[in-house]
């Protein structure tokens, strides 16, 4: 049992002070005074916040992509997201076009059991459809996955043509699943790749140039058109540019049921680190984009008025040397993504709430609560309410320190953040009434989540 005293409490709506009881896995009561009960253990969190777990909807852990893996496993990332006060993780499960799909929706799921340390469900990857393929997606659905997600982009690898997209989103319709997509139109990305390496523009510099705004906000609006026709509820992830939103924004108000994503990058870092010199620009290629700096003030104002639904990381990590390395002398090789799992929060509250760029209430929906509702998990998760599970964030905003892969529990060798202050860190946290955060250290098990059963809904 535990007893969190005297914190502020912060929700998507409210901002009170109140006493937080934890009995087992579930809040079971929010007062005033509360009355702590013999044996329980009292966590006081007088001047902090406390806040409902973080939920990233996008990441990637276990990920073989662009002739190599991703970085971290669930050992590692699963810390990192703690320590980050990310108590909830939406894996993308993302089989090439050979790929079996139930075949490698068991193996994505065999990654994290028994070893991931937050609680964690998948987006379900479609790649390709074929006549097998809606009776597996359906025996995936009845596993208890809601979301599906397809990639306009990466031809001939994770991308669906035309057809396969239609019939994946009505068959999304169909069982209530919503559908997340990466929106880029890949034949332009491929004819501009080509045109600049065939210019020699061979550096990670010219990575944005060949997929520029224009290629995602015509991928946003290709899907539109899509689920326009479909009625099917769309999540467009990873925005970067104002022209994306607008798209997706003007297709809102035809009555397409469509919900955003930006990510924490693009939010905070501009197109100046990919022209880094000496290759190190590598380290800040990640698709879409980075965009120039004018796009950001657009980005944060549409998550001020809740346009942008919600701030995930697309985490996806990859060490500078040996993996970002091999796309030395060509661009297109650089495998794409970003580590930042561990430091989403921080650098949302920091870039965020402590510039007053948006309020707490905004900070907590858009890196907690609309994930939770838009996949399947209110009031379970995403919340600080009596029934929910006890994920509790105590976050300290007096906290000072300085990112850097020297301290960092994400496994790559470098961090996109190296040096960079931030204000406030999760001091404590708790996954389903265990304390696995403690001053900002991670002391819990490897182990302790959960998979995330999911209804679909939509
Ligand atoms: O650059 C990115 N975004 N890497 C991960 C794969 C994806 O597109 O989400
Ligand atoms: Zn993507
Ligand atoms: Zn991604």
């Amino acid at each position: 049992m535990l007893c969190i005293k005297n914190g502020r409490i912060i929700t998507a709506t409210d901002d009170y002070v109140a006493d937080v009881l934890i009995e087992g896995e579930t809040i079971t009561a929010i007062g005033k005074n509360l009355t702590t009960p013999a044996g329980a253990e009292v966590i006081d969190a007088e001047g902090k916040y406390v806040m409902p777990g973080f939920i990233d909807p996008h990441v990637h852990i276990y990920l073989p992509f662009m002739g190599t893996y991703a970085k971290d496993d669930y050992d590692s990332a699963s810390r990192a997201a703690l320590v980050g006060g990310t108590t909830t993780l939406i894996e993308m499960c993302c089989p090439s076009r050979g790929e079996d799909p139930l075949k490698a929706y068991q193996l994505w799921k065999s990654k994290a059991e028994g070893l991931s340390a937050c609680d964690f469900t998948f987006h379900m990857g479609v790649s390709r459809f074929d006549a097998d393929t809606s009776a597996k997606l359906r025996e995936i659905v009845a596993d208890g996955i809601a979301s599906f997600k397809v990639f306009l982009a990466y031809k001939n690898f994770f991308g669906v043509n035309d057809a396969e997209l239609f019939e994946t989103l009505k068959l999304a319709k169909e069982l209530g699943v919503i559908v997340t997509a990466h929106c880029e139109n890949e034949t332009l990305v491929a004819e501009l790749q080509q045109q600049l390496l065939a210019a020699g523009k061979v550096g990670p510099e010219w990575h944005e140039p060949s997929r520029p705004r224009q290629v995602e906000a015509e991928g946003v609006q290709h899907l539109m058109t899509f689920a326009e026709l479909t009625g099917t509820a769309v999540y467009i992830v990873h925005t970067s540019c104002h022209a994306a939103v607008k798209a997706a924004l003007a297709a809102r108000q035809r009555g397409v049921r469509v919900w955003i994503e930006t990510v924490i990058p693009y939010l905070v870092l501009d197109d100046t680190y990919a022209q880094r010199p000496d290759f190190e620009g590598a380290k800040f290629v990640m698709s879409p984009p980075i965009r120039a700096a004018e796009e950001q003030p657009h980005l944060w104002n549409a998550l001020r008025t809740r346009d942008i639904s919600t701030v995930a990381t697309d985490h996806a990590p990859f060490d500078f040397h040996g993996q970002k390395e091999m796309g030395r002398g060509d661009f297109t090789k650089i495998p794409n993504g970003i580590p930042t799992v561990e430091d989403r929060v921080n650098l949302l509250y920091t870039h965020g709430v402590a510039t007053g760029k948006i309020d707490l209430n905004t900070f907590v929906d858009a890196a907690s609560t609309q994930a939770a509702k838009l996949f399947g998990l209110f009031p379970r998760k995403g919340t600080i309410a009596v029934g929910s599970d006890a994920d509790i964030v105590v976050y300290d905003p007096n906290y000072r320190g300085v990112l850097s892969a020297a301290t960092h529990s994400m496994a790559t060798d470098y961090s996109a953040f190296e040096g960079w202050p931030i204000i406030g860190r999760p001091d404590v946290v708790t996954v389903r009434g265990k304390v696995q955060v403690r001053s900002g250290k991670f002391v819990g098990a490897l182990g302790h989540g959960q998979f995330l059963r999911r209804q679909a809904s939509h």
